[in-house]
């Protein structure tokens, strides 16, 4: 079968695309809910050099992956080697995909309702932050509400996929990222000038090291992979739209850094705002929609910014959920050879009715637990911090080891001519990084969480 294939227009829609992606609800809902719950500064830390050693490596890996293949995350494995478990390591991402989908949307429906909250003007009787909490936590009862607002979502997303992303996505990623920037930024100084905002970045600041355990430093590594969409094809998918010219590693770089920068924003805004009005910064997934409400009541143009606010939001969680049922999409076009508009109206179904338990997860079903978590942390604990982090082990021992590592550099080199040349040192240490620190960090890691460490040692 001959597919053709578009390319993205330029390099900056690439790059603003991938950016895209990767920033989504990972970087504002759940970087700081999820800091919150681990402690603060000593979280970001480890987070961070997740990033750095095993993020960039994997990223590299995967885009070269995409872009050498030209084909989905199955298509990929199938075409650089014939093994069935390689294919079936690209089929893990794709379910790893619908996984995903199915509980990020519930969260992007959430975004969906504050913006008709925000326009209806709820938000100017939140004179403390417990009455933003109150008022959050009533609506997430409402099974209506909730379902509502996830079915929403769900359909916005099977929209532009349904339409053909490629001017969809870059076009609209070039647009809303940098405003996306511009009023996170605007937010931080907000919450910095805010009364009270010291002990938010005294938080932020002052590692507690006592809060750091195997468990957390999992869950770092988790969010590492689930902030950069690595681990189940995504940005394999769309380095596949790559052209033979760019530069990959460089590519990697700049996503990476804007992906952190927007992280670490996200979370000065929302950590100095949640101490000044009050707020538990262990309140878990609803933590933003406690906070970012309550702050702009005590905001100059409060009722405009909080619309913008959780419609940008919205649209940050669209484009990363677009690249979500993208990669499912893709399987399912040019492996099964379905045609587009069927599969994203089955598929999106599919999604919609795996989606459901997790939405009712914050009202029917809360008191449904498996293994201690509902069933919305128990899809986002599965996918995030076990499937994600094997699928990035086993991309990195494919690249490092079963391609061909002569092959990776001669594909790696297109593009990156003048890096290779004078920079041969960063290619070795990507070498070493991917070969050797990556997948024995993330094995290390993931023996941990299981607690087999602990019965052999
Ligand atoms: N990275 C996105 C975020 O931070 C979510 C996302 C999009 C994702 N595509 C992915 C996560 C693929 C894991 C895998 O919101």
């Amino acid at each position: 079968m001959q597919e053709k294939r578009e390319q993205w227009s330029s390099k900056i829609g690439f790059i603003l695309a991938a950016a895209g992606s990767a920033i989504g609800l990972g970087n504002i809902w759940k970087f700081p809910y999820i800091t919150g719950q681990n402690g603060g500064a000593s979280f970001i830390i480890v987070y961070l050099i997740c990033i750095a050693i095993i993020g960039l490596p994997v990223l590299i890996a995967e885009i070269l992956l995409g872009r050498t293949t030209h084909r989905n995350p199955v298509g990929a494995f199938k075409a650089l080697s014939k093994s069935k478990f390689w294919i079936g390591v690209g089929g893990m991402g794709v379910v790893s995909g619908f996984l995903i989908l199915s509980f990020y949307s519930v969260i992007a429906g959430w975004a969906v309702g504050y913006i008709i909250e925000a326009a209806n003007g709820n938000f100017s009787q939140f004179s403390t932050g417990e009455l933003a909490a109150n008022h959050f936590n009533s609506l997430i009862t409402n099974v209506t509400w909730i379902v509502g607002y996830f079915t929403a979502f769900m359909l916005m997303t099977m929209f532009f996929v349904y339409l053909g992303i490629q001017k969809g996505i870059e076009l609209g990623s070039v647009i809303m990222m940098p405003i996306l920037f511009i009023l996170l930024f605007i937010l931080m100084v907000r919450g910095i000038t805010l009364e009270g905002s010291e002990a938010g970045i005294s938080f932020l600041l002052n590692p507690d090291w006592s809060k750091i355990n195997a468990q957390s430093i999992l869950i770092a590594l988790g969010h590492a992979f689930f902030t950069l969409s690595l681990g189940m094809g995504a940005m394999l998918t769309y380095g596949s739209y790559m052209s033979k010219d760019d530069n990959i590693p460089l590519a990697s770089f700049q996503i990476i850094i804007l992906d952190t920068v927007v992280a670490l924003i996200a979370g000065v805004a929302i950590f100095t705002s949640v101490f000044a009005v009050g707020l538990d910064p262990s309140a878990g997934p609803g933590l933003v929609f406690h906070t970012i409400p309550a702050t702009f009541v005590k905001m100059p143009g409060g009722y405009f910014f909080s619309i913008l606010f959780f419609i940008l939001l919205t649209i940050a969680a669209l484009t990363s959920a677009i690249s979500l049922l993208e990669v499912v999409v893709a399987y399912f076009v040019d492996e099964l050879g379905w045609n587009r508009k069927k599969a994203v109206i089955i598929l999106g179904f599919v999604v919609f009715l795996l989606g459901l338990p997790s939405a009712l997860s914050f009202n029917l079903l809360a008191d449904y637990k498996i293994w201690g978590k509902n069933f919305f942390d128990l899809v986002d604990f599965l996918a995030s911090n076990i499937l994600l982090p094997t699928g990035g082990l086993l991309i990195s021992i494919f690249v490092g080891y079963v391609w061909g590592f002569d092959k990776v550099l001669l594909n790696l080199k297109s593009g990156a001519e003048n890096l290779f040349e004078k920079h041969p040192k960063i290619i070795l240490t990507w070498k070493f990084f991917l070969k050797y620190l990556s997948p024995v960090l993330i094995f290390v890691v993931l023996l941990q969480s299981l607690g087999i460490l602990e019965l052999i040692f």
